[in-house]
């Protein structure tokens, strides 16, 4: 992936690279992490391992070297110097790279620290970036997490990258260098938690919290602590009734309560360092609090009690809605349900807990306007959750990068508190001064010897750990980044990737569902155009289209209010027809086919030039692809094309059956004549 341990041909190594200096205890196995990743990196690079000198806090080597240390252990001038430039930096995972004399110096407050330091240093090598250059980075997110939704049978729900690297036919069964280096490449890029287990939790990983399956958790547990990242179970909200021990879940019952406290103590036993639950509960059938007329503070407040002890976090997902609505029924929406949901509890949730939304009200559509809950919650603390694995924009068959997409949500201005109030400052906490915050990713990668099934899709794994630790970072330069380290410097090769990449969101959105309409997939795997698979099933996933017109009505006036959820400059500017962006027409309204875009357009003649154009792009991307024959090793060239290959089919054939759907219903022509089977 983008850890290349190819030679960087036609370069001496750097005299301070020969050695190396660790300040800090050596029986800390995150500090060793940092020094064993550098000297390995500087091996690969140069064929030559730093010799790894003695700290003394008196003599220094004459020969300039490279210092790895926490700021305590420092000596004197250098400490001093560290402590100076990490000054203004906020979190314990921040690291500074500070140069005296002919040295270079990563330190840190913390072991976490300087292995981000000592992975920052190496993207410069690797990028021919200058090693001297002070600098000093603070994550933005203290919580950088990627959720899996692996499952103990060894399969992946919206897995699209092989099998699990965790489980095997109901069994803890990994290969653990596999593991290894899976931890190593989160640790690259910042992320500091990781939820092993799907969140719908069936009978085995149920059992995960027995003395059956803890053992094996800690062993994987071990593997990333040397990395810095904290286990998280996913666990089933009626454990104790499934597991035999009690008639009921009630989170109100002191037996049930009793019996998390005892889960959580055995948890502790085996891995102190336990980061905590992520919970799905009373949502799409998963059991919760509300079996019990109880709701979601009552069942979340239960479990903080039982991890506060320990210092656990609870995380409670968002994605909460009546997944048994009737499509007969126009007022009902499902994109009001998690505000409905969460808002009424907002300031009741105890300070362990947050409160994990998904980043659009739906599910993880190719586009949605972001979810008005972030603005919603001012006393919770909250979480920001993406997708990367492509579930339905293309499923690791089609490239998308989503970089681009993550970083508007991101960037989306709620108006919470005036002006400036961005999910990004909402979601690390800093908006409302809550003490915990954070960004999560479901995982898009399984046993697939390229890690996501699609080479080009390990840039979203790569950018959602870049985007965790600074959303200020331009998608576009992240795709660059991620294309020279793993593909290495030639410009050409560079540019080609990146290009490719920018262009792919654009193009699947293009040739997919129009205008933030979202859900005209199959039902079941989501996969390939089916415009009515869900119109009139019960998910509430709805897009009305008939022979006049198409899209929900979701505005105050006359939909279903959902607009309302919104603060003001926004809500106005969805609610009316005249300031809605054209990309979310069709999720805030119900319009004719006649009705003209912004762009001038008419919503029809939009969707056939859209699905003809996204098709033109990928035919673009394969021509810019073989242009790299030659310049990419054969194997990973190659697979890549087979996939860009696979994907002009793939776009055909969404393009002829939405522009066909639409032609059927309308009976308006193409305005340029092309080719819509009638
Ligand atoms: C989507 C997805 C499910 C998943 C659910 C969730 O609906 O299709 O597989 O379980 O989201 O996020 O809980």
């Amino acid at each position: 992936a983008w850890l290349q341990e190819t030679p960087l041909r036609g370069l001496a190594c750097p005299p301070p690279l020969r050695a190396l200096v660790v300040f800090g205890s050596p029986s800390e196995p995150v500090l060793e992490t940092a020094a064993a990743e550098w000297t390995r990196a500087v091996q690969a690079a140069f064929g030559e391992r730093p010799v790894r000198l003695q700290p003394s806090l008196d003599a220094y080597p004459d020969a300039p070297f490279v210092a790895m240390g926490l700021v305590p252990e420092l000596p004197l001038g250098l400490r001093e110097l560290a402590a100076k430039a990490l000054e203004a930096a906020v979190s314990d995972d921040a690291y500074a790279i500070v140069s005296t004399g002919g040295n270079i110096a990563v330190v840190a407050h913390t072991p976490a620290g300087l292995l981000y330091g000592a992975f920052h240093l190496i993207r410069r090598l690797r990028l021919g970036q200058p090693l001297h250059e002070p600098c000093v980075s603070s994550p933005h997110n203290a919580l950088r997490m990627l959720d899996h939704w692996d499952n103990a049978d060894g399969t992946i729900e919206r897995g699209y990258a092989g099998q699990s690297l965790f489980y095997r036919g109901g069994q803890i069964d990994f290969d653990e260098r596999r593991v290894a280096d899976y931890a190593r490449l989160l640790a690259s890029i910042g992320i500091n938690a990781i939820a092993i287990n799907n969140v719908n939790v069936h009978p085995i990983e149920t059992r995960f919290l027995t003395e059956a399956y803890l053992p094996g958790i800690a062993r994987l547990a071990d593997i990333f602590r040397r990395y810095g990242i904290r286990l998280f179970l996913s666990i089933n909200f009626a454990s104790p009734v499934d597991l035999g021990d009690l008639p009921t879940a009630d989170p109100l019952d002191a037996r049930v309560e009793a019996w998390w406290r005892a889960a959580a103590d055995r948890i502790y036993r085996h891995i102190p360092d336990f980061g905590g639950f992520l919970v799905k509960a009373d949502s799409e059938f998963r059991p919760g609090p509300f079996t019990y007329g109880r709701d979601h503070k009552d069942g979340a407040n239960m479990l903080a009690r039982a991890l506060a002890p320990h210092g656990g976090l609870v995380i409670w997902r968002a994605f909460v809605y009546n997944c048994l609505m009737d499509w007969r029924d126009r007022r009902s929406d499902r994109a009001r349900a998690a505000y409905d949901h969460f808002v009424p509890l907002d300031g009741l949730f105890l300070d362990n807990v947050l409160i994990q939304i998904k980043h659009g009200p739906i599910d993880f559509q190719v586009r949605e306007p972001v979810s008005p809950l972030f603005g919603g919650l001012r006393s919770t603390n909250v979480m920001l959750e993406l997708q990367i694995t492509q579930e339905y924009t293309g499923q690791q068959r089609d490239v998308c990068y989503l970089a681009p997409m993550w970083k508007q949500v991101l960037d989306f201005d709620t108006h919470a508190r005036g002006e400036g109030s961005t999910v990004a400052e909402i979601a690390r906490g800093a908006l409302f001064g809550r003490p915990h915050g954070g960004m999560a990713g479901v995982a898009n990668v399984g046993d697939s010897p390229n890690w996501t099934g699609h080479s080009l899709a390990q840039a979203n794994l790569y950018a959602f750990g870049r985007l965790a630790w600074d959303p200020s970072l331009d998608p576009a330069e992240i795709a660059r980044e991620w294309a020279q380290l793993t593909y290495g410097d030639e410009a050409d090769v560079v540019r080609t990737v990146e290009a490719i990449l920018m262009a792919s969101w654009p193009a699947y959105e293009a040739y997919t569902a129009p205008l933030g309409v979202g859900f005209m997939v199959n039902p079941g795997h989501h996969d390939g155009p089916n415009p009515e698979g869900y119109e009139y099933s019960k998910w509430g996933t709805y897009h009305y289209a008939d022979w006049r017109g198409i899209g929900v009505d979701r505005t105050m006036a006359t939909g279903t209010g959902f607009t309302g959820q919104y603060h003001e400059p926004v809500r106005s500017l969805y609610e009316h027809l005249e300031t809605c962006p054209d990309e979310l027409l069709l999720f805030f309204h119900h319009v004719p086919y006649t009705h003209a875009l912004h762009s001038g357009k008419t919503v029809i003649q939009h969707i056939y030039d859209t699905h003809f154009d996204g098709v033109e792009a990928v035919a673009w991307m394969i021509e810019a692809w073989r242009r790299l024959a030659g310049r990419i090793d054969p194997v990973r060239f190659e697979r890549v094309l087979a996939r860009l290959l696979d994907q002009y089919d793939r776009a055909v054939e969404w393009r002829d059956v939405i522009n066909t759907y639409f032609y059927r219903k309308c009976g308006i022509p193409d305005d340029r004549g092309r080719l819509i089977y009638p």
